[in-house]
Protein backbone atom coordinates (compact mmCIF):
# COMPACT_ATOMS: atom_id res chain seq x y z
CA UNK A 1 0.00 0.00 0.00
CA UNK A 2 1.15 3.37 0.13
CA UNK A 3 1.61 4.84 2.85
CA UNK A 4 -1.22 8.10 3.64
CA UNK A 5 -0.81 11.61 3.57
CA UNK A 6 -3.29 13.47 5.53
CA UNK A 7 -4.05 15.81 8.04
CA UNK A 8 -6.26 14.47 10.87
CA UNK A 9 -7.96 17.13 12.75
CA UNK A 10 -8.92 15.97 16.23
CA UNK A 11 -11.77 17.67 18.06
CA UNK A 12 -11.66 17.21 21.38
CA UNK A 13 -7.70 17.06 21.32
CA UNK A 14 -7.49 17.40 25.34
CA UNK A 15 -10.58 14.98 25.83
CA UNK A 16 -10.53 11.74 27.88
CA UNK A 17 -10.52 9.47 24.40
CA UNK A 18 -7.65 11.55 22.48
CA UNK A 19 -5.03 10.86 25.58
CA UNK A 20 -6.44 7.54 25.75
CA UNK A 21 -6.68 5.86 22.39
CA UNK A 22 -6.33 8.06 19.74
CA UNK A 23 -2.62 9.45 20.47
CA UNK A 24 -1.31 6.22 21.05
CA UNK A 25 -2.81 4.93 18.39
CA UNK A 26 -1.14 7.12 15.96
CA UNK A 27 2.17 6.55 17.39
CA UNK A 28 1.86 3.27 17.15
CA UNK A 29 1.34 3.63 13.26
CA UNK A 30 4.21 5.98 13.05
CA UNK A 31 6.44 3.69 15.24
CA UNK A 32 5.87 0.40 13.10
CA UNK A 33 6.33 2.83 9.90
CA UNK A 34 2.43 3.14 8.89
CA UNK A 35 2.54 6.94 8.58
CA UNK A 36 5.68 8.40 6.54
CA UNK A 37 6.71 12.08 7.74
CA UNK A 38 3.54 13.18 5.55
CA UNK A 39 1.33 13.93 8.24
CA UNK A 40 0.32 16.52 10.39
CA UNK A 41 -2.52 16.76 13.34
CA UNK A 42 -4.29 19.54 14.24
CA UNK A 43 -5.83 19.35 17.49
CA UNK A 44 -8.72 21.43 18.38
CA UNK A 45 -10.70 22.01 21.84
CA UNK A 46 -12.18 24.68 23.48
CA UNK A 47 -9.17 25.07 26.21
CA UNK A 48 -6.37 27.99 25.48
CA UNK A 49 -3.22 25.68 24.91
CA UNK A 50 -0.18 26.84 23.15
CA UNK A 51 1.59 24.43 20.70
CA UNK A 52 3.87 23.07 23.23
CA UNK A 53 1.70 22.62 25.94
CA UNK A 54 -0.37 20.59 23.44
CA UNK A 55 2.85 18.44 22.17
CA UNK A 56 3.77 18.05 26.01
CA UNK A 57 0.16 16.48 26.44
CA UNK A 58 0.78 14.05 23.19
CA UNK A 59 4.48 13.04 24.31
CA UNK A 60 2.56 11.76 27.86
CA UNK A 61 -0.30 10.02 26.64
CA UNK A 62 1.78 8.27 24.10
CA UNK A 63 4.54 7.40 27.09
CA UNK A 64 1.67 6.44 29.98
CA UNK A 65 0.27 3.83 26.96
CA UNK A 66 3.61 2.07 26.00
CA UNK A 67 5.24 2.57 29.50
CA UNK A 68 8.95 2.48 27.94
CA UNK A 69 10.76 5.37 26.85
CA UNK A 70 11.08 6.21 23.07
CA UNK A 71 13.14 8.31 21.67
CA UNK A 72 10.53 9.27 18.80
CA UNK A 73 8.06 10.24 20.69
CA UNK A 74 9.38 14.08 20.61
CA UNK A 75 9.91 13.41 16.95
CA UNK A 76 6.21 12.31 16.80
CA UNK A 77 4.73 15.02 18.68
CA UNK A 78 6.16 17.45 16.23
CA UNK A 79 3.91 16.70 13.94
CA UNK A 80 1.09 18.11 16.26
CA UNK A 81 -0.65 21.67 16.27
CA UNK A 82 -3.07 22.91 18.01
CA UNK A 83 -6.33 24.83 17.52
CA UNK A 84 -8.33 26.58 20.45
CA UNK A 85 -11.67 26.98 19.25
CA UNK A 86 -15.68 27.90 19.89
CA UNK A 87 -17.41 25.49 18.11
CA UNK A 88 -20.43 28.42 17.02
CA UNK A 89 -18.26 31.15 15.95
CA UNK A 90 -16.87 31.06 11.92
CA UNK A 91 -14.09 32.96 12.78
CA UNK A 92 -13.08 29.70 14.22
CA UNK A 93 -13.83 27.56 11.28
CA UNK A 94 -11.66 30.38 9.19
CA UNK A 95 -8.66 30.48 11.08
CA UNK A 96 -8.68 26.84 11.34
CA UNK A 97 -8.77 26.49 7.38
CA UNK A 98 -5.43 29.08 7.25
CA UNK A 99 -3.99 26.66 9.55
CA UNK A 100 -5.22 23.45 7.79
CA UNK A 101 -3.97 24.53 4.55
CA UNK A 102 -0.31 25.66 5.32
CA UNK A 103 0.31 22.63 6.73
CA UNK A 104 -1.03 20.98 3.64
CA UNK A 105 1.86 22.57 2.31
CA UNK A 106 4.23 22.12 4.59
CA UNK A 107 3.83 18.57 4.65
CA UNK A 108 3.00 18.10 1.52
CA UNK A 109 -0.60 15.49 2.62
CA UNK A 110 -2.25 16.78 -0.84
CA UNK A 111 -5.30 18.31 0.46
CA UNK A 112 -6.23 15.37 2.27
CA UNK A 113 -8.05 15.68 5.09
CA UNK A 114 -9.61 13.43 7.79
CA UNK A 115 -11.84 15.08 10.30
CA UNK A 116 -12.62 13.51 13.69
CA UNK A 117 -14.58 13.93 16.06
CA UNK A 118 -14.74 12.97 19.19
CA UNK A 119 -16.50 15.14 21.45
CA UNK A 120 -19.90 15.54 22.83
CA UNK A 121 -22.31 14.74 20.39
CA UNK A 122 -24.88 17.65 20.51
CA UNK A 123 -22.16 19.37 18.32
CA UNK A 124 -21.10 17.03 15.81
CA UNK A 125 -23.64 18.01 13.47
CA UNK A 126 -22.92 22.21 13.88
CA UNK A 127 -19.33 21.26 13.26
CA UNK A 128 -20.02 19.01 10.03
CA UNK A 129 -22.34 21.86 8.78
CA UNK A 130 -19.21 24.60 9.21
CA UNK A 131 -16.43 22.59 8.13
CA UNK A 132 -18.46 22.56 4.82
CA UNK A 133 -20.05 25.91 4.73
CA UNK A 134 -16.46 27.09 6.02
CA UNK A 135 -14.69 25.96 2.66
CA UNK A 136 -12.32 22.90 5.06
CA UNK A 137 -13.93 20.81 2.97
CA UNK A 138 -12.76 22.30 -0.58
CA UNK A 139 -9.59 21.09 -1.15
CA UNK A 140 -8.24 19.07 -4.11
CA UNK A 141 -7.73 15.94 -1.73
CA UNK A 142 -10.38 13.92 0.23
CA UNK A 143 -12.40 14.95 3.15
CA UNK A 144 -13.58 12.43 6.02
CA UNK A 145 -15.30 12.44 8.88
CA UNK A 146 -14.58 9.98 11.52
CA UNK A 147 -17.82 9.98 14.17
CA UNK A 148 -17.51 8.51 17.66
CA UNK A 149 -20.85 7.18 19.58
CA UNK A 150 -22.86 8.02 20.60
CA UNK A 151 -24.94 8.33 17.27
CA UNK A 152 -28.05 9.44 18.32
CA UNK A 153 -30.09 8.49 21.47
CA UNK A 154 -32.93 6.99 19.46
CA UNK A 155 -34.08 6.88 15.95
CA UNK A 156 -35.62 9.99 15.25
CA UNK A 157 -32.39 11.66 17.01
CA UNK A 158 -30.03 9.37 14.76
CA UNK A 159 -32.00 10.67 11.49
CA UNK A 160 -31.49 14.16 12.79
CA UNK A 161 -27.92 14.07 12.93
CA UNK A 162 -27.41 11.97 10.18
CA UNK A 163 -29.56 14.75 7.73
CA UNK A 164 -27.54 17.61 9.13
CA UNK A 165 -23.75 15.55 8.84
CA UNK A 166 -25.06 14.80 5.29
CA UNK A 167 -25.79 18.33 4.44
CA UNK A 168 -21.71 18.38 4.28
CA UNK A 169 -20.43 14.83 3.69
CA UNK A 170 -21.62 12.05 1.78
CA UNK A 171 -22.29 8.48 2.86
CA UNK A 172 -19.26 7.63 1.74
CA UNK A 173 -17.00 10.09 3.64
CA UNK A 174 -18.41 9.30 6.35
CA UNK A 175 -17.10 6.95 9.13
CA UNK A 176 -18.97 5.90 12.05
CA UNK A 177 -16.80 4.75 14.76
CA UNK A 178 -18.26 1.15 16.24
CA UNK A 179 -14.92 0.50 17.94
CA UNK A 180 -15.71 -3.19 18.46
CA UNK A 181 -15.28 -3.64 14.61
CA UNK A 182 -11.51 -2.45 15.11
CA UNK A 183 -10.98 -5.77 17.35
CA UNK A 184 -8.77 -8.32 15.84
CA UNK A 185 -11.01 -11.05 17.26
CA UNK A 186 -14.26 -9.72 15.86
CA UNK A 187 -12.76 -8.89 12.87
CA UNK A 188 -11.95 -12.79 13.09
CA UNK A 189 -15.28 -13.60 12.88
CA UNK A 190 -15.93 -13.29 9.23
CA UNK A 191 -12.16 -15.29 8.73
CA UNK A 192 -13.36 -18.34 10.99
CA UNK A 193 -16.24 -18.83 9.30
CA UNK A 194 -15.93 -18.26 5.53
CA UNK A 195 -11.64 -19.28 5.20
CA UNK A 196 -13.18 -23.08 6.69
CA UNK A 197 -14.50 -25.56 5.35
CA UNK A 198 -15.57 -27.28 8.75
CA UNK A 199 -17.70 -24.54 9.92
CA UNK A 200 -19.28 -22.57 7.23
CA UNK A 201 -21.44 -26.04 6.43
CA UNK A 202 -22.74 -26.26 9.94
CA UNK A 203 -23.38 -22.73 10.89
CA UNK A 204 -27.33 -22.86 10.79
CA UNK A 205 -30.74 -23.58 12.31
CA UNK A 206 -30.39 -27.80 11.62
CA UNK A 207 -26.59 -28.00 13.31
CA UNK A 208 -26.66 -24.43 16.02
CA UNK A 209 -29.12 -24.65 18.46
CA UNK A 210 -27.62 -21.09 19.98
CA UNK A 211 -25.94 -18.27 20.18
CA UNK A 212 -24.35 -16.92 23.58
CA UNK A 213 -22.48 -13.61 23.03
CA UNK A 214 -21.31 -11.66 26.54
CA UNK A 215 -19.77 -8.52 26.85
CA UNK A 216 -19.50 -8.27 30.80
CA UNK A 217 -17.27 -5.55 32.31
CA UNK A 218 -15.36 -5.22 35.76
CA UNK A 219 -15.25 -0.92 36.01
CA UNK A 220 -18.79 0.79 36.96
CA UNK A 221 -19.20 3.88 35.07
CA UNK A 222 -16.44 5.86 36.52
CA UNK A 223 -16.83 9.33 35.90
CA UNK A 224 -19.00 9.07 33.10
CA UNK A 225 -22.37 8.96 35.42
CA UNK A 226 -24.08 12.05 33.38
CA UNK A 227 -23.66 10.19 30.36
CA UNK A 228 -24.50 6.60 31.08
CA UNK A 229 -27.72 8.08 32.94
CA UNK A 230 -29.05 8.95 29.40
CA UNK A 231 -27.82 6.23 28.09
CA UNK A 232 -27.93 2.83 29.86
CA UNK A 233 -26.40 -0.39 28.98
CA UNK A 234 -28.92 -0.51 25.67
CA UNK A 235 -27.57 2.36 24.03
CA UNK A 236 -24.36 1.93 25.34
CA UNK A 237 -24.00 -1.24 24.31
CA UNK A 238 -26.57 -3.10 22.91
CA UNK A 239 -27.91 -1.10 20.13
CA UNK A 240 -23.78 -0.51 18.78
CA UNK A 241 -21.72 -3.37 19.80
CA UNK A 242 -23.70 -6.50 20.41
CA UNK A 243 -25.72 -5.66 17.70
CA UNK A 244 -22.35 -5.41 15.40
CA UNK A 245 -21.57 -9.38 16.50
CA UNK A 246 -24.99 -10.55 15.98
CA UNK A 247 -24.83 -9.34 12.30
CA UNK A 248 -21.42 -10.60 11.82
CA UNK A 249 -22.02 -14.01 12.97
CA UNK A 250 -25.12 -14.09 11.06
CA UNK A 251 -24.89 -12.76 7.90
CA UNK A 252 -24.47 -14.91 4.67
CA UNK A 253 -20.67 -15.15 2.79
CA UNK A 254 -20.42 -11.68 0.82
CA UNK A 255 -19.96 -12.41 -2.59
CA UNK A 256 -16.82 -10.28 -2.28
CA UNK A 257 -14.36 -8.89 0.61
CA UNK A 258 -15.24 -5.40 -0.38
CA UNK A 259 -16.90 -2.87 2.10
CA UNK A 260 -20.45 -2.39 0.16
CA UNK A 261 -20.51 -6.16 -0.36
CA UNK A 262 -20.02 -6.97 3.61
CA UNK A 263 -22.11 -4.14 4.51
CA UNK A 264 -25.16 -5.27 2.65
CA UNK A 265 -24.73 -8.83 4.44
CA UNK A 266 -25.12 -7.01 6.97
CA UNK A 267 -27.65 -4.56 6.85
CA UNK A 268 -29.68 -8.16 5.60
CA UNK A 269 -29.71 -9.81 9.28
CA UNK A 270 -29.99 -6.46 10.74
CA UNK A 271 -33.54 -6.28 8.67
CA UNK A 272 -34.55 -9.67 9.27
CA UNK A 273 -34.16 -9.37 13.40
CA UNK A 274 -38.02 -10.00 14.28
CA UNK A 275 -38.80 -7.18 15.61
CA UNK A 276 -40.10 -6.79 19.19
CA UNK A 277 -43.84 -5.85 19.80
CA UNK A 278 -44.12 -3.87 23.54
CA UNK A 279 -45.73 -6.61 25.25
CA UNK A 280 -42.79 -9.18 24.66
CA UNK A 281 -40.23 -6.82 25.66
CA UNK A 282 -40.58 -8.03 28.91
CA UNK A 283 -40.52 -11.98 28.23
CA UNK A 284 -37.38 -11.41 25.85
CA UNK A 285 -35.08 -8.66 27.53
CA UNK A 286 -33.85 -7.98 31.09
CA UNK A 287 -32.52 -5.17 32.40
CA UNK A 288 -30.73 -4.79 36.09
CA UNK A 289 -28.93 -2.49 37.99
CA UNK A 290 -25.92 -3.11 40.15
CA UNK A 291 -25.88 -2.78 43.57
CA UNK A 292 -22.99 -2.38 46.42
CA UNK A 293 -20.92 -5.54 46.47
CA UNK A 294 -17.52 -6.61 46.96
CA UNK A 295 -15.18 -6.99 43.86
CA UNK A 296 -11.51 -8.17 45.07
CA UNK A 297 -11.88 -8.12 48.64
CA UNK A 298 -13.14 -4.46 48.05
CA UNK A 299 -16.54 -2.85 48.86
CA UNK A 300 -17.89 -1.46 45.81
CA UNK A 301 -20.83 0.84 45.86
CA UNK A 302 -24.03 0.41 44.30
CA UNK A 303 -24.65 2.43 40.70
CA UNK A 304 -27.22 5.02 42.57
CA UNK A 305 -24.12 5.96 44.89
CA UNK A 306 -22.06 6.49 42.12
CA UNK A 307 -20.88 10.83 41.12
CA UNK A 308 -23.51 12.77 39.03
CA UNK A 309 -26.14 9.53 39.73
CA UNK A 310 -30.00 9.94 40.72
CA UNK A 311 -29.90 7.80 44.03
CA UNK A 312 -33.71 6.52 42.30
CA UNK A 313 -32.10 6.23 39.37
CA UNK A 314 -33.67 3.90 36.59
CA UNK A 315 -30.94 3.23 34.19
CA UNK A 316 -29.92 -0.31 33.34
CA UNK A 317 -26.03 -1.44 33.89
CA UNK A 318 -27.10 -4.75 32.33
CA UNK A 319 -28.99 -5.84 29.60
CA UNK A 320 -29.56 -9.52 28.96
CA UNK A 321 -31.82 -10.40 25.62
CA UNK A 322 -33.12 -13.44 22.99
CA UNK A 323 -32.71 -12.45 19.59
CA UNK A 324 -34.61 -14.08 16.83
CA UNK A 325 -33.35 -14.02 12.96
CA UNK A 326 -35.96 -14.59 10.94
CA UNK A 327 -34.68 -15.84 7.65
CA UNK A 328 -33.58 -19.32 6.05
CA UNK A 329 -30.57 -19.90 7.82
CA UNK A 330 -31.48 -19.07 11.46
CA UNK A 331 -35.03 -19.35 11.78
CA UNK A 332 -35.53 -20.96 15.22
CA UNK A 333 -32.16 -20.63 16.94
CA UNK A 334 -32.00 -17.75 19.47
CA UNK A 335 -28.94 -16.11 19.86
CA UNK A 336 -28.40 -14.34 23.86
CA UNK A 337 -26.75 -11.69 24.20
CA UNK A 338 -25.85 -9.96 27.64
CA UNK A 339 -23.89 -7.37 28.61
CA UNK A 340 -23.08 -5.48 32.27
CA UNK A 341 -21.26 -3.54 34.49
CA UNK A 342 -19.37 -4.07 37.53
CA UNK A 343 -19.80 -7.93 36.79
CA UNK A 344 -17.24 -10.66 38.06
CA UNK A 345 -15.26 -10.90 35.29
CA UNK A 346 -13.87 -8.78 32.07
CA UNK A 347 -14.60 -10.31 28.96
CA UNK A 348 -16.35 -10.58 25.52
CA UNK A 349 -16.75 -13.92 24.01
CA UNK A 350 -19.20 -15.54 22.04
CA UNK A 351 -20.34 -18.93 22.28
CA UNK A 352 -21.92 -21.07 19.34
CA UNK A 353 -23.33 -24.38 20.61
CA UNK A 354 -23.99 -27.18 18.68
CA UNK A 355 -27.09 -29.54 18.45
CA UNK A 356 -26.45 -32.83 20.32
CA UNK A 357 -25.98 -35.36 18.23
CA UNK A 358 -29.14 -37.60 17.59
CA UNK A 359 -28.07 -40.55 19.32
CA UNK A 360 -25.67 -41.03 22.08
CA UNK A 361 -23.39 -43.95 21.93
CA UNK A 362 -20.86 -43.63 24.81
CA UNK A 363 -21.42 -42.21 28.32
CA UNK A 364 -19.54 -39.87 30.00
CA UNK A 365 -18.43 -40.54 32.98
CA UNK A 366 -21.33 -38.90 34.73
CA UNK A 367 -23.25 -41.26 33.02
CA UNK A 368 -25.03 -38.24 31.23
CA UNK A 369 -25.44 -36.79 27.78
CA UNK A 370 -22.43 -35.92 25.66
CA UNK A 371 -21.29 -32.13 26.32
CA UNK A 372 -22.51 -30.63 23.42
CA UNK A 373 -20.07 -29.24 20.67
CA UNK A 374 -18.87 -25.41 21.86
CA UNK A 375 -17.35 -23.06 19.51
CA UNK A 376 -16.09 -20.47 21.49
CA UNK A 377 -14.64 -17.25 19.83
CA UNK A 378 -12.94 -15.07 22.41
CA UNK A 379 -12.76 -11.80 21.84
CA UNK A 380 -10.83 -9.93 24.86
CA UNK A 381 -9.21 -10.47 27.23
CA UNK A 382 -7.90 -13.38 25.78
CA UNK A 383 -8.19 -13.45 22.18
CA UNK A 384 -8.70 -16.98 20.24
CA UNK A 385 -10.74 -19.86 19.60
CA UNK A 386 -11.33 -23.13 21.51
CA UNK A 387 -13.43 -25.87 20.88
CA UNK A 388 -14.86 -28.34 22.76
CA UNK A 389 -14.97 -31.87 21.82
CA UNK A 390 -15.60 -35.02 23.15
CA UNK A 391 -12.69 -37.91 23.30
CA UNK A 392 -12.11 -40.99 24.37
CA UNK A 393 -11.35 -41.54 27.83
CA UNK A 394 -8.47 -42.85 28.18
CA UNK A 395 -7.95 -46.91 29.56
CA UNK A 396 -10.37 -49.76 29.01
CA UNK A 397 -13.82 -48.28 28.42
CA UNK A 398 -16.09 -46.90 26.43
CA UNK A 399 -16.48 -43.44 27.75
CA UNK A 400 -16.20 -40.29 27.06
CA UNK A 401 -14.15 -37.07 28.33
CA UNK A 402 -14.59 -33.24 27.16
CA UNK A 403 -11.32 -32.08 25.53
CA UNK A 404 -10.74 -28.82 24.42
CA UNK A 405 -8.92 -27.45 20.86
CA UNK A 406 -7.13 -23.90 21.69
CA UNK A 407 -5.82 -21.19 19.39
CA UNK A 408 -4.83 -18.54 21.27
CA UNK A 409 -3.94 -14.83 19.01
CA UNK A 410 -1.88 -13.37 21.78
CA UNK A 411 0.57 -16.11 22.63
CA UNK A 412 1.68 -17.17 18.97
CA UNK A 413 2.87 -13.42 18.94
CA UNK A 414 5.35 -14.03 22.07
CA UNK A 415 2.87 -11.87 24.05
CA UNK A 416 2.90 -8.77 22.28
CA UNK A 417 -0.72 -7.36 22.52
CA UNK A 418 -2.52 -7.21 18.73
CA UNK A 419 -2.54 -3.78 17.39
CA UNK A 420 -5.30 -1.72 19.42
CA UNK A 421 -8.81 -1.38 17.61
CA UNK A 422 -8.58 1.89 17.27
CA UNK A 423 -4.71 2.01 15.41
CA UNK A 424 -6.93 -0.52 13.18
CA UNK A 425 -9.48 1.76 12.71
CA UNK A 426 -7.60 4.87 12.12
CA UNK A 427 -5.35 3.39 9.57
CA UNK A 428 -8.30 1.97 7.65
CA UNK A 429 -9.80 5.67 7.24
CA UNK A 430 -6.49 6.52 6.33
CA UNK A 431 -6.52 4.36 3.40
CA UNK A 432 -10.20 5.09 2.39
CA UNK A 433 -11.46 1.69 3.82
CA UNK A 434 -14.68 1.58 5.10
CA UNK A 435 -15.89 -1.45 6.04
CA UNK A 436 -15.21 -1.63 9.66
CA UNK A 437 -17.36 1.47 10.24
CA UNK A 438 -21.29 1.09 10.50
CA UNK A 439 -23.68 2.35 7.35
CA UNK A 440 -26.45 4.53 8.01
CA UNK A 441 -28.18 1.64 7.34
CA UNK A 442 -26.89 -0.72 10.00
CA UNK A 443 -27.32 2.45 12.57
CA UNK A 444 -30.88 3.16 11.45
CA UNK A 445 -31.99 -0.69 11.97
CA UNK A 446 -30.17 -1.15 15.17
CA UNK A 447 -31.85 1.77 16.61
CA UNK A 448 -35.60 0.60 15.18
CA UNK A 449 -35.07 -2.62 17.28
CA UNK A 450 -33.68 -1.06 20.32
CA UNK A 451 -35.92 2.00 20.80
CA UNK A 452 -39.28 -0.63 21.03
CA UNK A 453 -37.10 -1.98 24.15
CA UNK A 454 -36.36 1.45 25.61
CA UNK A 455 -39.80 3.06 25.37
CA UNK A 456 -40.90 0.04 27.67
CA UNK A 457 -38.44 0.38 30.12
CA UNK A 458 -38.42 4.17 30.60
CA UNK A 459 -42.17 4.25 31.09
CA UNK A 460 -41.97 1.44 33.67
CA UNK A 461 -40.14 2.19 37.46
CA UNK A 462 -37.59 -0.68 37.86
CA UNK A 463 -39.01 -1.38 41.60
CA UNK A 464 -36.55 -4.29 41.52
CA UNK A 465 -33.40 -2.06 40.90
CA UNK A 466 -30.83 -2.77 42.49
CA UNK A 467 -30.65 -6.52 41.36
CA UNK A 468 -27.29 -7.46 41.48
CA UNK A 469 -24.47 -7.13 43.50
CA UNK A 470 -21.74 -5.74 42.41
CA UNK A 471 -18.82 -8.79 41.12
CA UNK A 472 -21.98 -11.05 40.34
CA UNK A 473 -22.65 -12.21 37.13
CA UNK A 474 -25.82 -9.98 37.20
CA UNK A 475 -29.40 -10.95 37.76
CA UNK A 476 -31.47 -14.13 38.29
CA UNK A 477 -33.69 -13.57 35.69
CA UNK A 478 -30.59 -13.80 33.28
CA UNK A 479 -30.60 -17.32 34.15
CA UNK A 480 -34.36 -17.76 33.79
CA UNK A 481 -34.40 -16.40 30.00
CA UNK A 482 -32.25 -19.60 28.60
CA UNK A 483 -33.74 -21.95 31.51
CA UNK A 484 -37.41 -21.50 29.92
CA UNK A 485 -35.47 -22.17 26.11
CA UNK A 486 -34.12 -25.23 27.97
CA UNK A 487 -30.38 -23.83 27.71
CA UNK A 488 -28.16 -22.37 30.21
CA UNK A 489 -24.87 -19.25 30.08
CA UNK A 490 -21.80 -21.42 29.33
CA UNK A 491 -19.21 -20.25 31.44
CA UNK A 492 -17.38 -16.80 31.11
CA UNK A 493 -14.47 -17.49 32.72
C1 LIG B 1 -17.94 1.84 25.05
C2 LIG B 1 -18.94 2.14 26.13
O1 LIG B 1 -18.52 1.98 23.78
O2 LIG B 1 -17.48 0.51 25.20
C3 LIG B 1 -18.35 1.91 27.50
O3 LIG B 1 -19.36 3.49 26.02
C4 LIG B 1 -17.76 0.54 27.59
O4 LIG B 1 -19.31 2.12 28.51
C5 LIG B 1 -16.83 0.25 26.43
O5 LIG B 1 -17.05 0.45 28.81
C6 LIG B 1 -16.38 -1.20 26.42
O6 LIG B 1 -15.38 -1.34 25.49
P1 LIG B 1 -14.27 -2.46 25.64
O7 LIG B 1 -13.42 -2.32 24.43
O8 LIG B 1 -13.54 -2.19 26.91
O9 LIG B 1 -15.02 -3.75 25.70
Amino acid sequence: YSAPKTIVVIFGATGDLANRKLYPSIYNLYRKGNLTENFAVIGVARRSLDVQEFRQNVRNSVSDSIKESRNDIEEFSNHFYYHPFNVNDSASYKELKLLADQLDSTYNTEGNRIFYLAMAPEFFGTIAENLKSEGLTSTNGYSRLVIEKPFGHNLPSAQQLNEQIRHAFTEDQIYRIDHYLGKEMVQNIEVIRFANAIFEPLWNNRYISNIQITSSEVLGVEDRGGYYEKSGALRDMVQNHMLQMVALLAMEPPIKLNTDEIRSEKIKVLRALRPLEESEVHTNFIRGQYGSGTMNGQQIPGYREEQNVDPKSNTETFVAGKLMIDNFRWAGVPFYIRTGKRMKKKSTKIIVQFKDIPMDLYFNKDRERQNPNLLIINIQPDEGITLHLNAKRPGQNTKTTPIKLDYCVNCIEDGINTPEAYEKLIFDCMMGDATNFTHWDEVALSWSFVDTISKVWENEIATEYPNYPAGSLGPEASDSLLKKDGFHWWPIT
